[in-house]
């Protein structure tokens, strides 16, 4: 049976291709972990790889198509012989006011940021339950916990992700699976740096003051660093077992739950 003590996990990280996926991916491949990397971008995705010793599997893919979790599952395992970890970080945030939140917007932010990731859970429930092992473990927010104006949908998405993690970890107690989230603040990633040009863009106030709003977000007067989220990730991939259904809030004190 696999073991979160062993070596060498074998863990699918979405999202990998930059940001936060990507330091996920350097960290648990520092491990010495095998590490399937998926996002649409295959060039961003070998080069992600590259940085990594070990054995590494690059799958690229739309999260959004209902077809791609059982797909980049099956890879997984017809490669390895199972999967051990699964990390869930693939998402989107754009911002709107609530009258201006079309169907599209709507959508488009539950879909990648909440029935992609349970796709992924059911994909991946069968065979963790044969292994009698299993690690889940969702890239959520601090959106998860508390609203915020102008992000309706995407408060909505991170909510509901949460949501279903509890549920998953619930029921999935007793088979070996546990499944946790991660609730980062503002991290430092090009995902921030969109946010950051969207803002200004809009307000047609400076880079530094918009910026400087961000970091002040975080009590701790900074963005959160990929590797901060990855080190908490690392964590949950690696517990004994005892940690099931919670949400690891990473954003300097902001939020305290
Ligand atoms: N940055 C923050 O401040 C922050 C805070 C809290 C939570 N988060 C969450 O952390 C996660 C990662 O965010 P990040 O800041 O690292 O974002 P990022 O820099 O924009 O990276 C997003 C990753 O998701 C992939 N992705 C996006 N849409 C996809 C799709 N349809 N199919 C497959 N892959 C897709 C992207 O790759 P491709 O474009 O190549 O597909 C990329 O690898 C997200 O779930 C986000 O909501 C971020």
């Amino acid at each position: 049976m696999p073991s979160s003590s062993g070596p060498s996990l074998r863990v699918l990280v979405t999202g990998a291709s930059r940001g936060i996926g990507a330091a996920i991916v350097a960290e648990l491949g520092a491990q010495g972990h095998r590490i399937a990397l998926t996002a649409r971008t295959e060039a961003d995705l070998v080069a992600v790889a590259a940085a990594v010793d070990g054995p590494t599997l690059v799958l690229p893919a739309d999260a959004i198509d209902p077809a791609a979790p059982q797909r980049l599952i099956d890879a997984v395992v017809a490669e390895w012989g199972g999967i051990d970890v699964l990390v869930l970080n693939a998402g989107e945030a754009v911002s709107a006011p609530i009258e201006r939140t079309d169907e599209e917007l709507w959508n488009s932010l539950l879909e990648i940021n909440l029935t992609s990731p349970f796709r992924f859970v059911r994909a991946a429930t069968p065979v963790m339950k044969a292994q009698g092992f299993g690690r889940m473990i969702v890239v959520a927010s601090v959106a998860s916990k508390i609203g915020a104006p102008y992000i309706s949908a995407y408060v909505s998405a991170k909510h509901g992700v949460l949501g279903m993690v509890r549920a998953a970890a619930a029921e999935l107690a007793t088979t070996g699976i546990t499944v946790n989230a991660v609730c980062p603040g503002y991290v430092d990633t090009p995902m921030t740096q969109r946010s950051v040009d969207a803002i200004v863009a809009k307000t047609g106030r400076s880079r530094e003051l918009v910026l400087g709003n961000l970091q002040s977000a975080q009590p701790i007067g900074r963005l959160i660093t990929a590797g901060e989220v990855a080190t908490a990730v690392s964590f949950l991939a690696n517990d004994s077992g005892g940690i099931n259904g919670q949400s690891i809030v990473i954003d300097g004190g902001a939020v305290q739950s």
